[in-house]
């Protein structure tokens, strides 16, 4: 099941020091790469109007290369809100890292050949450098260069028993490297073994995706429900991700697909999940995502909206 209430993602910054082959902001042309200080300063007023503290993450782009990343905390910390932040592990200043703003950490976990031999030791370091200071875990973007090993020697390493795990899915624009419709049954089959492989390792692994139910038996979903808590319906309109220039979007990967609107053109949080999920309902229920879906009960019942909603765009 979705998360019933409201989550909030705020894109502080859309420049980035990696370019995951796989990410959907890959190629992204936002009209503003980052946000202003006092642009940020209003979105704090309009969360606190509404008693908002928790249930928002800090992302991007990468985060940690803001310019004023550490303002960006301090003012957070102001205002008493915690947010959990999402991060390549390759900052400059791992020291921020451990402002009371932040209450958990998802770190990017990528390895060769994605990203050098140099890189991938520096991300160690700051997994190293968080290890009994700071809440974290490691979130890994199934994809064809995938090795399963690498994730599970680090969490040996560093005592890790509970990470997540996502397939890459289609950004926007569909220049990305994601799976296709075509395969993303049979990628979901492994996923599954991933993590009963994980599991065996006394690895728990979650998955961040709503993914399609009938890429497996009976016995399978109700393993992945319990053990990694599968869903298929996904909170995006509920989750709402705001960018630099205070567009607000149903989910960071639909940039282009609705007509703008703005953080402040709306009263209360109410109001704007309204008119947010008025688009991902349609898009959830409405459209198939493969000729199957029509007649599916997990269809007919909102259990299962095919998979990530990128899919149908
Ligand atoms: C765009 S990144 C921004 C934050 C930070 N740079 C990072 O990599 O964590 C936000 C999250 O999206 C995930 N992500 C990026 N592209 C993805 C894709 N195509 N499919 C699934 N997850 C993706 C990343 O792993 C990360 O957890
Ligand atoms: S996934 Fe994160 S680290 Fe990788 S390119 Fe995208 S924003 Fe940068
Ligand atoms: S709704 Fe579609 S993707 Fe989901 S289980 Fe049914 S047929 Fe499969």
């Amino acid at each position: 099941m979705p998360e019933l209430r409201p989550r909030r993602q705020i894109n502080i910054t859309f420049k980035c020091n990696l370019s995951c082959p796989y990410c959907y902001v890959k190629n992204f042309k936002p009209e503003k790469k980052e946000i202003s200080l006092s642009s940020f300063s209003k979105i704090l007023s309009w969360f606190k109007k509404q008693n908002i503290q928790n249930g928002v993450s800090i992302l991007g782009g990468e985060p940690t290369q803001h310019p004023k990343f550490d303002k960006i905390l301090e003012s957070m910390e102001k205002n008493e809100l915690k947010s959990t932040l999402y991060t390549n592990g390759l900052t400059k200043n791992p020291l921020y890292l451990l402002s009371d703003s932040i209450n958990y950490i998802i770190i990017n976990y990528n390895h060769p050949p994605l990203i050098s031999k140099e890189k991938q030791r520096k991300i160690e370091d700051t997994i190293s450098f968080l290890t009994g200071k700071k809440n974290f875990t490691l979130r890994l973007n199934v994809n064809k260069y995938t090795d399963i090993s690498e994730i599970m020697k680090i969490c040996k390493k560093y005592n890790i028993n509970s990470i997540q795990l996502s397939l890459v899915f289609p950004s926007e624009k569909r220049d990305n490297l994601f799976f296709k419709r075509g395969v993303l049954k049979s990628e979901s089959q492994k996923l599954y073994e991933y993590i009963r492989e994980l599991l065996d390792t006394g690895i728990k692994a979650s998955v961040e995706e709503p993914l399609p139910f009938c890429a497996f038996d009976k016995k399978e979903r109700k393993f992945l429900k319990k053990e990694a808590n599968l869903f298929g319906e996904c909170g995006s309109g509920r989750l709402y991700a705001i960018n630099p220039d205070l567009s607000v979007v149903p989910c960071v990967i639909f940039q282009e697909s609705l007509p703008k609107v703005f953080l402040t053109d709306f009263e209360n949080e109410k109001e704007l999940v309204e008119h947010l999920e008025k688009f991902t309902s349609s898009l959830k229920w409405e459209k198939y995502l493969f000729e199957e879906c029509k007649t599916c009960v997990f269809n007919h019942r909102k259990l299962c909206q095919g998979s990530c909603l990128t899919y149908k765009i």
